[in-house]
């Protein structure tokens, strides 16, 4: 079976969880890093013991030996880093959100099928042992006709207008940094949804520090979101079905305990397990892919992603947030 050669594009906190989450998969090899610092690739070279360190992102994307690019960068590079990689012949896996808007998400996508590539959102909770095996249960009817959805995702990160969140040209805000879960999480169980309303909390930065979300579905039922950079709130997610309730524990989007509550109170826990750091899991399907020569994967598909990506440009139209270098 081939080996493939990851390149990592940056060398920030969810750089290093997919430098560890390599190592679990064993069709993937972390062969090159590239940062926008030679210094900062050979730091990340030399603790995650990449083969090549390289000080641009287009030395990155220039090495023949390089099969597949993840890009670990802020927001508002997803977009032109992603379209360097398939512009060099690099298969890709993005970081979320897949780009800032539905324009550029569907022009990445353009590239990737008229270069034949594989592309797919790194939205690593949808390849989670616990996410799969939930949507298995609802499938199968435990839940019975799903009435309300819950999630929520808010944390307090301590002011600092140059951090990611809150920087506007680095695409900051709670929305599309941490909003994206619950909305995922909406979409996923219940589609797209025939009514979107929203408020957020636009802070001096020009980004929504705080958002809420409510979606409405034919039959009454909703979903109720939350994000937030200056709460720290439950972050849990719960759908709500005419038979059953199922509640993920605390930090919802990560590998967590699941149970269901029955009508009749009864509780009980859903058999899970887990390997890796998690964001092996997405990787894996990244190998299948590839494997089968697929160029998007049935799990997160393009559509999946330009659902996602239509609801967030939704969502900001709703609570008047423009990126006005991205939005034209
Ligand atoms: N899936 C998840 O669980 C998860 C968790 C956290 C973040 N994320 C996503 O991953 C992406 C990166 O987040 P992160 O938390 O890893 O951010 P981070 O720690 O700030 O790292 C971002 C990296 O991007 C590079 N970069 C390029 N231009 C930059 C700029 N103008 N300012 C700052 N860094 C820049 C830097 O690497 P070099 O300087 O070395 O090039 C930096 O280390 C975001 O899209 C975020 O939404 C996902």
């Amino acid at each position: 079976m081939k080996t493939y050669n990851w390149g990592i594009l940056g060398t920030g906190f969810i750089a290093r969880k997919m430098a560890e989450a390599l190592s679990f998969v064993p069709q993937a090899r972390l062969y090159a890093i590239g940062s926008r610092s030679k210094q900062n690739a050979l730091e990340f070279a030399s603790i995650y013991k990449t083969e090549k360190a390289y000080g641009s992102y287009e030395e990155l994307v220039s090495d023949p030996e390089v099969d597949i690019v993840y890009v670990a960068t802020p927001h508002n590079l997803h977009y032109e880093n992603t379209i360097l990689s398939l512009n060099h012949g690099k298969h890709v896996l993005c970081e979320k959100p897949f780009a800032v808007n539905g324009a550029e998400v569907r022009r990445m996508i353009e590239k990737a099928r008229e270069n034949k590539l594989f592309l797919m959102e790194a939205l690593w909770t949808r390849f989670l042992p616990n996410l799969t095996r939930v949507k298995e249960l609802v499938d199968e009817g435990v839940t019975g006709k799903i009435r309300l959805i819950k999630a929520d995702f808010g944390i307090n990160v301590p002011f600092n207008p140059l951090h990611r969140l809150y920087n506007k040209k680095l695409i900051g805000g709670s929305l599309l940094d941490l909003g994206i879960y619950p909305v995922f999480f909406s979409l996923f169980f219940l589609g797209e949804p025939v009514k979107i309303t929203a408020t957020a909390g636009i802070g001096s930065t020009d980004v929504d520090y705080s958002c809420s979300i409510t979606f409405g579905y034919k039959d009454e039922t909703l979903a109720v979101m939350y994000s937030s950079c200056i709460a720290k709130t439950d972050i849990t997610a719960a759908i709500y079905g005419e038979k059953a309730t199922i509640v993920f524990d605390n930090f919802w989007y990560m590998p967590v305990p699941v149970k269901i509550i029955h009508s009749d109170g009864r509780s009980e826990n859903i058999p899970l397990q887990f390997e890796g750091n998690g964001y092996n899991y997405e990787v894996s399907e990244v190998i299948r892919c590839l494997n089968e020569g697929q160029t998007q994967s049935n799990l997160m598909s393009w559509d999946d992603s330009l659902l996602l990506i239509d609801t967030l440009d939704n969502i900001r139209k709703e609570i008047g947030l423009v990126y006005p270098e991205h939005d034209i």
